[in-house]
């Protein structure tokens, strides 16, 4: 063994705290976490505000466990601080934004400081070593570039873990396909769902799994199981793992999964503190105990968040192949976003574009169905009564005009269908039931 090769420092090593007992991870933790509240409490009035409401300081922090004693932070709370109000950092000091969508029309605004941005990096890299992608091997990077995190969080990470990035983006599926050929990547950073489309693509052009060069995959932003796994892999020929995290706590790259277990995302503990709570009660349940994932981030700088309520259900699963947890496939949410096309949707968001037009009364259905790999959303909405006799024509404005409005506020393409004044089904309070999801996740 050269022993210069052995001491130089090789991004394939693993990190010594990915390794570390423990009993050393806390002590980190402990002290991150007490860095981090008092961070937030000097510099965002809100936090501070809320924490004298309920009469806790930093300093009460002073094992884990203390955690619980502080105020939880919501998707609310960033909507009533848009866009800037929850930041800890002066605008002056920030070196990017991302967002991601709000409950209506104003997204949720993150914002990083330079060494945000080199953690992030750090910890995608991390991912894709996880993954088994090595320094020198180059990756194809599908995930959206632009305000959404996916594409520009995953090419930093896959810079700083020495591959060469091909910063594809999304869309376009011929010419990713095409390039996959020519360029002969070893990995693809993709949604689950696209990573289908990519596959049937391969398919029509007679490209069998094997002629692929693709080792491994690494994909998230929505929710997938183990069937859509096992078919990606044999459709793709390569591994499959699954990377998980979200805007408000820095984008992907909270958790991912190693691929020689492939047993749930491990959660980059020394930057994310997770907690399982009761998402009725706000209690902390054990690890194991399916509930709502909770974040505090550890290391941020410019929009640090404490408590955050992700709202993704699921549950903590002791260390395997890393000393930190990993939390289980996400089951489902406990707020009604959706995740379309991997966008996030919520229903309140179509409903503000409903209501803005007054031959629209405000009753409606969202209808979502899966043909192939991909989501279809039907929007379906009454006509106020004064507009029962309008022709079709007429109609077809209508539906027109809606579409177009929720392609450009929302991202997506939706099919609407109008409907007759009182001809959605009401419940026994006379309400409708908002969203049918006839998805299943495979
Ligand atoms: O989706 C960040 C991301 C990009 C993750 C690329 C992975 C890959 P948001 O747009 O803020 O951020 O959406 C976050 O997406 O709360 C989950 O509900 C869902 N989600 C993300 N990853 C997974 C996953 C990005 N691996 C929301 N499995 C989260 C299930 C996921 N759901």
């Amino acid at each position: 063994m050269g022993s210069v090769m052995a001491m130089a420092y090789s991004p394939d090593d693993l990190e010594p705290i990915e390794r570390a007992s423990r009993d050393e991870i806390a002590t980190l933790q402990l002290q991150r976490l007490q860095w981090t509240l008092r961070h937030t409490y000097d510099n965002v009035n809100a936090f501070r505000d809320k924490c004298l409401a309920v009469g806790v300081h930093p300093d009460d922090m002073k094992t884990l466990s203390d955690l619980a004693k502080f105020p939880f932070m919501t998707k609310t709370d960033l909507r009533d601080h848009y866009p800037f109000g929850l930041f800890a950092v002066p605008r002056e000091q920030l070196t990017r934004l991302h967002a991601s969508s709000g409950t209506t029309g104003k997204p949720v605004v993150a914002g990083y400081t330079k060494q945000d941005l080199v953690n992030w990096a750090q910890v995608v890299a991390r991912s894709l070593r996880a993954a088994g992608v090595r320094a020198g091997d180059m990756v194809h990077n599908a995930y959206g570039y632009g305000m959404f995190t996916g594409g520009l969080g995953a090419h930093y990470g896959i810079e700083q873990a020495g591959c060469c990035v091909v910063p594809m983006s999304g869309g376009q599926t011929e010419k990713q396909v095409q390039q996959i050929i020519d360029f002969r990547p070893d990995c693809i950073m993709v949604t689950p769902s696209y990573a289908l489309v990519i596959a049937e693509a391969f398919e029509r052009l007679g490209i069998a799994a094997d002629e692929i060069s693709l080792r491994v995959g690494i994909f998230g932003a929505e929710p997938w199981g183990e069937g859509m796994r096992a078919e990606i892999e044999r459709r793709l020929g390569i591994d499959a793992v699954d990377i998980y995290g979200l805007t408000e706590v820095i984008g992907p790259g909270v958790a991912s999964e190693c691929v020689e277990t492939k047993d749930g995302p491990v959660i980059w503990e020394d930057h994310f503190y997770p907690e399982i709570i009761d998402p009725v009660t706000g209690e902390v349940l054990e690890d194991g105990q399916e509930g709502e994932l909770v974040f505090t981030s550890l290391t941020k700088e410019a929009f640090p968040v404490i408590r955050f309520r992700t709202r993704d259900l699921t549950r903590l699963l002791p260390p395997t192949a890393r000393s930190f947890r990993r939390i289980g496939k996400i089951t489902g949410r406990s707020d009604d976003m959706l995740i379309i096309r991997g966008v996030n949707v919520f229903p309140t968001q179509i409903e503000e574009q409903i209501l803005r037009d007054t031959r629209l009364g405000g009753t409606y259905q969202l209808v979502l169905t899966r043909e192939g790999p991909l989501d279809n959303l039907e929007v379906r909405c009454e006509l106020q009564r004064h507009a029962g006799n309008f022709t079709g024509s007429e109609r077809d404005a209508v539906a027109q005009a809606l579409t177009q409005r929720i392609k450009t506020s929302v991202g997506i393409s939706v099919a609407v269908t109008l409907l007759d004044v009182d001809t959605i089904p009401r419940t026994l309070i006379g309400k409708a039931k908002r969203v049918i999801d006839e998805r299943k996740i495979q």
